[in-house]
């Protein structure tokens, strides 16, 4: 039997691989999964989790691998992170919940001053809190329909927010999300995104084009006047992290403005520091009226958000919000920990750090391997690109390819991408930069054997 370490930041912070990945005790845990956990819910790399903190994963065999997805872009704090454990450990001591609809606690408020500090605007600001990001797109499209009396919603190309019927109309890519899932709920129209390398007549233009095909469209297709939100991630996450261009998303913020639209920001993934700033939008100085919040806000625990303006989130009536979880105390007090950590760490400059560090790396690997079309990204949020070499046919066998063979040497990394054919790349933002260098020989030496 194993000696398990805790996790947290004291595990010590290197790549140790003592079997084959995965190796036979996660093999074993796997089978015992096969006969009972059901088979959509898949897995991208089986090895089982015995401890993990700062840039590492221990699993059952004792290996301990380099980890550059962050439970999807969650433990941006790392896991385990000694305010997040501390908070978390008094809360469960004092009550683990009481349902804040029924009798409300401090931790509750706290979070949500803290969401009205933090978010982008000097506006006031009202947040709901919810237990998954899903939970929190669809209560935003639910509070701007209020709003607005209007019922349209516009989403985007590639865009993704969530698995629950309405967020499934919201997402864009079919396999493997909504095949065979629907009817999805109505009322959902979709425009293309501003994607630079994927634009019909290339970068430049997409620039210079992307904005008006949008409103040309919403105004043909269904009236502004109908449009109760436009919804969108300022970076794509699973669609390919997809970066529009300068200007794009301070153009929609202000048709939305114009046309009385409630302008969404879905900042799920790419909230709280990873971008290297508290959120994607302040990049382009827009304020959007109602930002989704989840993932990175807890340290791992499930919490998720609506912040908005206050006449906006307010017009809902009393008992129209809510639900049984939503805003755990211990997701709270874990919310707490986790912000404290962002500011103490300042984790926006080691995000941005981060990138200096990636983004230059992947860009001579580009140069090496032309499989490599496109390297984007902004702070501890990046990702390439692969198509067949000159062209932009997507190669996700290459990516798989890839991602195996980093899996396979003890480095964690993530694909993505409406075509399947997008690495991505999200460290938790406490990783040593030993480590990340380490990660990215492996990933070098996962495209030499291609
Ligand atoms: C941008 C975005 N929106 C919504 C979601 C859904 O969040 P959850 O999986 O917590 O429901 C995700 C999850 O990946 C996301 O990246």
């Amino acid at each position: 039997m194993l000696q398990v370490p805790h996790g947290g930041p004291e595990l010590p912070q290197r790549r140790n691989l003592v079997t084959e990945i995965p190796g036979p005790a996660s093999r074993a845990l796997f089978e015992r999964r096969l006969g009972v956990v059901a088979r959509g819910v898949s897995t991208t790399l089986p090895v089982f989790i015995t401890a993990a903190g700062g840039g590492v994963l221990l699993d059952a065999d004792g290996n301990s691998l380099i980890d550059f997805g962050a439970g999807i872009a969650v433990v941006s704090v790392g896991n385990a992170a000694p305010d997040v454990v501390s908070r978390v450990s008094a809360q469960v001591a004092q009550f683990t919940h009481t349902c804040f609809m029924v009798t409300p606690y401090e931790g509750y408020v706290e979070v949500c001053e803290q969401l009205a500090r933090l978010t982008p605007g000097e506006h006031e600001k009202r947040s709901a809190l919810f237990n998954s990001g899903a939970e929190a797109v669809e209560n935003a499209v639910k509070i701007a329909r209020h709003y607005t009396g209007r019922q349209a919603v516009v989403a985007f190309d590639h865009a993704y927010h969530g698995r629950t019927n309405l967020t499934m109309a919201l997402t864009a890519k079919n396999m493997p999300y909504k095949q065979g899932f629907g009817p999805f709920a109505g009322e959902i129209y979709r425009v293309p995104m501003a994607y630079p390398l994927r634009w019909p007549d290339g970068p430049d233009a997409c620039r210079a084009e992307a904005l008006s095909v949008v409103k040309s469209l919403i105004h043909t297709q269904v009236g502004e006047s109908n449009v109760a939100a436009v919804i969108i991630e300022p970076i794509q996450g699973e669609g390919g992290f997809i970066v529009p261009p300068d200007g794009f998303l301070r153009g929609l913020a202000d048709f939305c403005a114009d046309h009385g639209i409630v302008f969404i920001a879905d900042e799920i993934q790419s909230g709280f520091c990873r971008t290297g700033d508290w959120f994607a939008s302040s990049h382009e100085g827009v304020v959007p009226d109602l930002v989704t919040t989840a993932k990175g806000i807890a340290g791992g625990l499930p919490l998720a958000a609506v912040t908005g303006r206050a006449e906006i989130m307010d017009a809902v009536h009393p008992g129209g919000l809510g639900g049984t979880y939503g805003g755990n105390p211990v997701a709270c007090a874990a919310a707490l920990g986790a912000i404290e950590t962002m500011e103490s760490m300042d984790l926006s400059a080691r995000a941005r750090r981060i990138g200096d560090i990636m983004l230059p790396r992947l860009r001579k690997l580009a140069e090496t391997y032309p499989v490599i079309a496109d390297v984007r990204g902004r702070g501890a949020m990046v990702a390439v690109e692969l198509t067949r070499p000159g062209t932009l046919e997507p190669d996700p066998a290459s990516t798989a390819a890839v991602a195996g063979a980093c899996h396979r040497a003890g480095l964690v990394v993530l694909t993505c991408g409406t075509f399947g054919n997008v690495l991505r790349f999200l460290p938790p933002l406490v990783i040593g930069e030993e480590l990340l260098e380490e990660g990215l020989d492996i990933l070098e030496d996962a495209f030499a054997s291609l």
